[in-house]
């Protein structure tokens, strides 16, 4: 069995079995916008199923929000998002293709990190490096990544909004709410889950930095004297999570960020980076944000964010803690993690090895052959049979069964489930395991508890 992937290999399997397509792409795409097929849509929702049942649903101390994407533009001048949130950026004098300043020093082997605008020109100029069209470049500057809209129909200062480049502000401007309707004991989280949005320079790597992508962020309000204590806390609770999404734990390194390279808001950064085929890159963050947001809200809006303890004993602004879970990012290291190659009496296969909460279709069910109605009408009912246990059973009864098994194969599915002739007699149907590819014999009446 082999475990090399390449990017490649995820993307063209993405698009041949309707999992990810380039956006707009009968109208030649939209750079860094993607669409999610069926089967796509499916993980994707699975794994943030899993997401809201581990970190919501299973705990106490947690409380779900969903905020409107647009928000008053002050939500992004207290947040810092209007003078902070940029990018380096610099451009090709002569093709005017811009290009991010950053990921073109690495991509000549100069590492960044840490490095102010004026260093990273610096560098440029000391290693000579040009364009990708081999032309010269011109003065780097900062570019903000918000995209700008009018609300309403007349487009001036007062009408300006920006589509949320984080989830993160849309808790803490529910902050007080939360606390008013539900008087929470510190710690709480709240948690949301949906799109973002950035005008990245140079979107690339797939779904990997795309500019509309979705975050599944937990604002974690603490008392600050327990932050240090909350925040290894956390670190642990992603650990298991990474690990019920069955990315291995050697894939999976914790990157401590230097000050420099720290977002405006935190104190502490670990980036939990994945060995993705592109390169070990960042594939969530966890960040103490001190009182940074709850104070410039009650600075820019003139209300007081204060938590009051039960009984009066003490009133703080809380501090936070932040886990923040990109879900694009998810998808393509649960893929990655789950891309797997063999060869099957001399053929080779690619199957996606993954767990079975995940999988987009849980159980495949087929005649072996399609123009037999008797087997038709058996297999149909083996079929509502355990759709009713499972809902994600896929009915199956394209092409030759050996086709089947590699279509199924690919898409991840855990089991296939074949009516052939001896069924009619035995009321037994043939179960074929994915990852071995063992077949066994198992009454129609056990089936569904055998598949648990
Ligand atoms: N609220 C904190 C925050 O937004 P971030 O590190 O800028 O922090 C959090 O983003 C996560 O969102 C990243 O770790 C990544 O998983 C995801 N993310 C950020 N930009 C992305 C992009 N352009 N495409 C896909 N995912 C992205």
């Amino acid at each position: 069995m082999s475990k090399e992937v390449a990017l490649e290999d995820i993307v063209s399997l993405c698009k041949r079995r309707g999992f990810i397509y380039q956006g707009s792409e009968v109208y030649g795409g939209l750079a860094g916008t993607w669409d999610y097929g069926p089967l796509g849509l499916s993980l994707k929702r699975n794994i943030m199923n899993l997401w809201w049942k581990t970190f919501v649903e299973e705990r106490d101390d947690m409380y779900g929000v969903d905020a409107a994407i647009l928000m008053n533009q002050r939500v992004w001048q207290a947040s810092g998002h209007v003078d902070t949130f940029h990018d380096p950026l610099i451009e090709d004098i002569e093709t005017k293709r811009r290009y991010r300043l950053d990921h073109l020093l690495e991509d000549n082997g100069v590492n960044p990190e840490g490095m102010s605008l004026e260093q990273m020109a610096e560098a440029l100029r000391e290693n000579n490096i040009k364009s990708p069209d081999g032309n010269q470049l011109g003065e780097p500057q900062f570019f903000n990544m918000m995209f700008e809209t009018a609300v309403g129909p007349v487009k001036d200062e007062h009408s300006k909004s920006y589509l949320r480049p984080e989830t993160a502000q849309g808790i803490f401007t529910n902050f007080k709410n939360v606390v008013d309707s539900f008087y929470p004991d510190v710690p709480f989280g709240v948690a949301q889950m949906g799109k973002a949005f950035r005008n990245e320079i140079s979107p690339r790597d797939f779904v990997f930095r795309s500019r509309e992508f979705e975050q599944m962020e937990i604002e974690y309000f603490i008392h600050k004297d327990d932050w240090r204590k909350e925040f290894e806390k956390w670190v642990v609770d992603i650990k298991a999570f990474l690990s019920e999404l069955g990315l291995p734990e050697e894939s999976v390194h914790e990157h401590e960020v230097p000050a420099e390279d720290r977002a405006h808001y935190s104190e502490r950064t670990i980036d939990f980076m994945f060995d993705y085929p592109h390169k070990r890159d960042e594939l969530l963050g966890l960040a103490y944000r001190t009182d940074f947001d709850l104070k410039n809200i009650e600075r820019e809006s003139g209300k007081n964010m204060e938590y009051i303890t039960k009984g009066g004993g003490e009133r703080f602004v809380p501090h936070v803690i932040e886990p923040s879970f990109g879900v694009e990012r998810a998808v393509m290291a649960v893929l990655v993690s789950a891309y797997n190659q063999d060869e099957v009496n001399g053929e080779k296969r690619i199957f996606l090895k993954l767990p079975q909460h995940l999988a987009p279709v849980r159980v495949a069910v087929s005649p072996l052959l399609k123009n037999k109605p008797e087997l038709v009408k058996k297999a149909r009912e083996v079929y509502d049979l355990v759709k009713k246990e499972f809902s994600n059973v896929m009915w199956d009864d394209n092409g030759n069964i050996g086709k089947r098994y590699r279509r199924q194969d690919e898409i991840g599915t855990p089991y296939c489930v074949v009516v052939d002739f001896d069924s009619l007699e035995d009321d037994s149907v043939t179960v074929r395991d994915r990852d071995t590819t063992e077949q066994v014999r198992v009454k129609i009446s056990e089936l569904s508890e055998k598949l648990k």
